[in-house]
């Protein structure tokens, strides 16, 4: 378990989240690398990760992006090797994650790793997310400005960055410590070492993906095909003229659709998505009812696959009588009364057998757990 010390949540939130870069000095005390440099190169051999090698020498920049054969030739100069989604395929890379659940799943995307050598960095440059990165071995120093006009530029075509900047942090950063980077703050990372860095990075949607995302649900749902009409329709000179009364009412009309019930079910489903589906989880046999009911019973651990978010709207007061939660879009409903213990499971890592546990003498929890593990989304451990 990786467990945040030196921080207090609630002042990170209010002081910083979205609004200041800051350093957490020894956020993760006697710090242990979830992986190191061999599990790096390892995982770059396989097509499904996503891995890219960033170089300098001669004053030149160079990208090459996996997956490799032969990893070293890339690995020239000062060079960094980044790969995504760690967290997916190395539970102690989720557990990593797992410490910043302060923040909820559904605002989070993956644990980027990167191993770069003495000098090595991708540049200054901008990120349009939130990013916490946890210096692992080694040592690094961080530079960090404020937001600005940048004029950014492409010394590779898979590289952008930024001309130099007023830094208004700059410090060395080693094992254990944590740099907190909102949005469009120009910054960068030099190697002094060998050095691992961990990029808790984080997710926001635009109003563009929202709003086709929302259109392809009431499509899929056959809902929300309401036509538009006017029973008070006035005679008008111009016949191409879209009166202003006119605009008002079809923009309630369009609010109304934002206004159903309808749009926090989208909203939790769509939230539920992750950049990649793991299928490393997915159980070779399928488990019975009775089958996952003895694993119980015989003290039998599950847990959450890494990446999975296991997301739902909060539930009215007098809410539904069933409560329903989205994995990857997929619905997932149980009667409502259940909901407490539910969302305890949901939101725990791990689900172990205890006597006194509720949840254990439902059989809506064992038929809900086999059909988990039937899909992947939690696996025996
Ligand atoms: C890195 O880990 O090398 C780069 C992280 C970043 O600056 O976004
Ligand atoms: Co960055």
């Amino acid at each position: 378990m990786y467990q945040l010390q030196n921080f207090d949540i609630e002042h990170f939130l209010t002081e910083y989240w979205q609004k200041k870069p800051c350093i957490i000095k020894q956020g993760f005390k006697d710090f242990i690398d979830p992986v190191d440099e061999h599990i790096l190169a390892g995982l770059t051999e396989e097509d499904s990760v996503d891995s890219r090698i960033v170089s300098y020498e001669y004053q030149k920049w160079q990208v090459n992006h996996g997956p490799y054969d032969d990893i070293n030739q890339h690995c020239i100069g000062a060079w960094s090797l980044l790969v995504q989604s760690v967290d997916h395929y190395i539970p102690q890379a989720d557990l990593l994650m797992r410490a910043f659940d302060f923040i909820p799943h559904w605002r989070m995307d993956d644990l980027m790793v990167s191993y770069s050598n003495e000098n090595a960095g991708v540049g200054p440059h901008l990120d349009q997310y939130d990013v916490f990165i946890i210096q692992g071995k080694g040592s690094r120093r961080w530079q960090v400005g404020l937001p600005g006009k940048y004029q950014s530029f492409r010394p590779h075509c898979d590289l952008s960055q930024i001309p130099e900047f007023t830094a208004v942090i700059d410090q060395v950063l080693t094992a254990g410590d944590i740099i907190y980077i909102p949005p469009n703050h120009p910054h960068n990372g030099i190697a002094l070492e060998e050095c691992l860095n961990y990029s808790v990075g984080f997710r926001a949607p635009t109003q563009q993906e929202m709003l086709s995302s929302f259109a392809d649900f009431a499509i899929d749902n056959n809902v929300l095909a309401k036509r538009y009409s006017d029973p008070k329709l006035q005679r008008r000179t111009h016949s191409g003229e879209i009166k202003q009364q006119e605009v008002l009412a079809f923009k309630q009309f369009l609010q109304q659709t934002l206004e159903s019930e309808l749009f926090s079910e989208w909203l939790a489903s769509f939230m539920s998505q992750s950049k990649v589906v793991s299928e490393e989880y997915e159980q070779e046999q399928s488990f019975t009812v009775q089958e996952i009911t003895e694993l119980l019973a015989q003290g039998a651990s599950f847990i959450r696959s890494p990446g999975v978010k296991a997301v739902f709207a909060e539930q009215p007061l007098n809410g539904n009588d069933n409560f329903t939660f989205y994995i990857e879009s997929q619905a997932f409903s149980i009667p409502a009364e259940h909901t407490n213990w539910l969302i305890d499971f949901l939101s725990a890592p791990q689900f172990s057998h205890s006597p006194e546990n509720p949840s254990e003498k439902c059989l809506f929890f064992t038929q809900l757990l086999s059909t988990l593990v039937n899909s992947g989304y939690w696996y025996l451990e």
